[in-house]
């Protein structure tokens, strides 16, 4: 049997945190045929409730879960792993600046890219989940200067995920007949989910730009927060559900004919600076991600991708001043 991999999960004993752990542990995220080590990270308040979620996965008894570590220290909790799923993050509270925002999460996303720098394996994968993502990704990508650039990603699919089902609801099809929906740009209010090359069946979508104005566009980028004031909490179970897509892809690869979405470090594609970890229509093959080229973007799509990776440009720059990357 296969060794098994290590998985490292930051911010293990939040709301997403409960949510992912039983699904990695179920072999969802990988597989059925592989086992996994957890190794959780917290911060040292938060280390009981981890014990208490782990003392949980104990008594799932999951065929899969090959062990379980804890640790408060970023070194310890990122040697030898081979996917990191950076989910921990500083929330914004009351009053905060964007830059104060940023500053916070520095605080915590440059040390974790030291420590994956000095000890992951050589085929570690990270996807950063706590926001805001883009940013935090660039951040621990900048301070680990030996890891290949494109092993860093930040998670759109859950955005992704949600397109999928308003236009699934919308065109009366299953999920699974829609191929070609894609997020571009920043996790945030500005991102740009776009049925411009989205296909049914092999054929193009057609819906009125009203309702892609008013209703999709909208819907999806502000789902996070009809979530929020429905449930009283932020998405955990679907953001949890988003991670385990986005790595199971890209280990095992899209299928023909079709792509999904992540936030990837950008080639200078689609005129998306160079360096920028933006989100953008991508393949999986080989266990690498890839920015789908030469598609054709019309007016529209345009403006908007243009005025989302201008915030990722302004994010960039804010962490720039800060001396975070
Ligand atoms: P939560 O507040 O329930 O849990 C966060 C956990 O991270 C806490 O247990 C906290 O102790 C821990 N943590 C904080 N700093 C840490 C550090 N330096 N090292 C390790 N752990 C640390 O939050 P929740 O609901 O689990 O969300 C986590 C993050 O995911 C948030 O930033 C949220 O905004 C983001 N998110 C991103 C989505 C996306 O689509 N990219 C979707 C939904 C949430």
């Amino acid at each position: 049997t296969q060794a098994p991999v290590n998985v490292t999960v930051t911010g293990a004993a939040g709301q997403i945190g409960y949510a992912l752990l039983f699904r990695i542990a179920s072999g969802q995220l990988l597989g059925q045929d592989v086992p996994v080590k957890l190794r959780l990270l917290e911060i040292p308040q938060a280390v009981k409730a981890a014990e208490g979620t782990a003392m949980e996965l104990d008594d799932g008894a999951f065929p899969l879960l090959a062990g379980i570590d804890i640790f408060d220290d970023p070194k310890q909790a990122f040697e030898g792993t081979n996917i990191a799923l950076l989910v921990g993050a500083r929330p914004r509270s009351k009053g905060m600046e964007r830059g104060d925002l940023l500053e916070a999460n520095g605080g915590i996303f440059k040390p974790q890219g030291e420590a994956i720098n000095a000890g992951a394996a050589d085929d570690i994968k990270v996807l950063v989940v706590g926001n805001p993502a883009n940013t935090n990704a660039l951040i621990a990508r900048s301070h680990a200067p030996d890891v290949p650039a494109d092993r860093f990603t930040a998670m759109t699919r859950l955005d992704h995920n949600r397109a999928l089902a308003q236009l699934s609801k919308k065109l009366g099809v299953p999920v699974t007949e829609i191929k070609k929906l894609a997020i571009w740009g920043n996790h945030s209010a500005t991102q740009y989910p776009s049925v411009q090359h989205a296909e049914v069946a092999g054929k193009g979508v057609e819906v009125d730009q009203a309702w892609l104005e008013n209703d999709f566009i909208p819907t999806v980028a502000k789902r996070g927060a009809a979530i929020i004031e429905a449930r009283g909490l932020s998405s955990a179970a679907s953001a949890a559900s988003a991670a385990i897509d986005h790595v199971y892809t890209w280990v095992n690869g899209t299928a023909e004919g079709d792509w999904t979405s992540a936030g990837v470090v950008s080639d200078g594609s689609y005129g998306v600076a160079e360096g920028l970890i933006s989100s953008f229509p991508v393949t999986a093959k080989n266990g690498k991600y890839e920015i789908v080229q030469g598609l054709e973007i019309d007016d529209f799509s345009r403006a908007r991708i243009d005025a989302s990776v201008a915030e990722l440009v302004e994010e960039r720059d804010t962490v720039q001043k800060l001396g975070l990357i």
